[in-house]
């Protein structure tokens, strides 16, 4: 009960009419991987992005650890460890690798000054920077502009971006989207690694990927949570077999 990382209690986001978010409450233990799925428009980058703080909702609460953080901005849940990566690539294509991830540690950071032309580029960043480096398997690519690396790596630099502040949450929404078939098993392993002693909230529609990576599988449809449970029991559901063979049956 206590270790519950994030929490919402009757979330609802209305765009006029259109409730994209619908009074959803689901408790996310520390630890798991939840795998968010549904057919597009169902509600889950909004859900997404009201955890973040990206989105404010409209009523309802969102809860990280035991405190409320409804009204707080992204940069404050950021601090609080919440990490966010994009549906839609988000890194400079003109830049390094090395200077994509720099930048992103330089906005986390108080002061104009960049730092690391400044004492403050210290050893534990730069240690920082390799294990990063290392762990989304950039290291050989680190001075390569990031738009030119395959899709599948710059989707591991933007990987490497939202972890280099260390965040205990994170939220991804739709990491292998556009990544070639040759590519997936290596973006499926790093998101496992970086899975580890992290709680994570992953939106897929690759149904392989996101039933090997999750603990738990949360299923929306209409802005609602229509099931939730283990890998073996959602792909069981009638309801939720009936709410995908009404879309493209893969
Ligand atoms: N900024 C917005 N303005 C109006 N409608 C929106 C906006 N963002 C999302 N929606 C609508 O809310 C619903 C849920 O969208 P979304 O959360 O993106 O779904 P999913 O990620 O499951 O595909 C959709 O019907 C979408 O068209
Ligand atoms: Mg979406």
């Amino acid at each position: 009960m206590n270790n519950v990382a994030l929490r919402c209690q009757g979330v609802t986001v209305s765009y006029g009419a259109l409730k994209a978010v619908n009074d959803v409450s689901h408790e996310f233990q520390a630890g798991r991987v939840y795998g968010l799925i549904g057919p597009n428009g169902a509600g889950k980058t909004t859900l997404l992005n009201v955890l973040a703080g990206r989105q404010m909702r409209h009523s309802g609460q969102v809860y990280c650890g035991g405190q409320e953080i409804s009204i707080r901005p992204a940069y404050e849940r950021a601090r609080m460890g919440i990490g966010r990566s994009f549906q839609i690539i988000k890194i400079f294509g003109d830049m390094t690798v090395t200077e994509n991830l720099l930048i992103a540690a330089q906005s986390r950071r108080p002061g104009f000054q960049p730092f690391w032309i400044s004492r403050h580029f210290d050893k534990q960043f730069r240690e920082q920077l390799e294990s990063i480096l290392e762990l989304t398997g950039l290291t050989n690519y680190r001075n390569d502009i990031a738009g030119t690396l395959p899709y599948g790596l710059q989707r591991s630099l933007e990987l490497g971006v939202t972890l280099l502040p260390d965040p205990k949450i994170l939220l991804l929404d739709e990491p292998l989207a556009g990544i070639g078939h040759h590519e997936i098993e290596a973006a499926l392993q790093l998101i496992k690694k970086v899975s580890q002693g992290r709680t994570v909230l992953l939106i897929e529609h690759n149904m392989e990927a996101v039933m090997s990576l999750s603990s738990e599988i949360v299923v929306m449809s209409n802005g609602s949570i229509i099931a939730c449970g283990a890998p073996e029991d959602i792909k069981k559901n009638e309801a939720v077999r009936s709410i995908y063979l009404g879309e493209d049956a893969e």
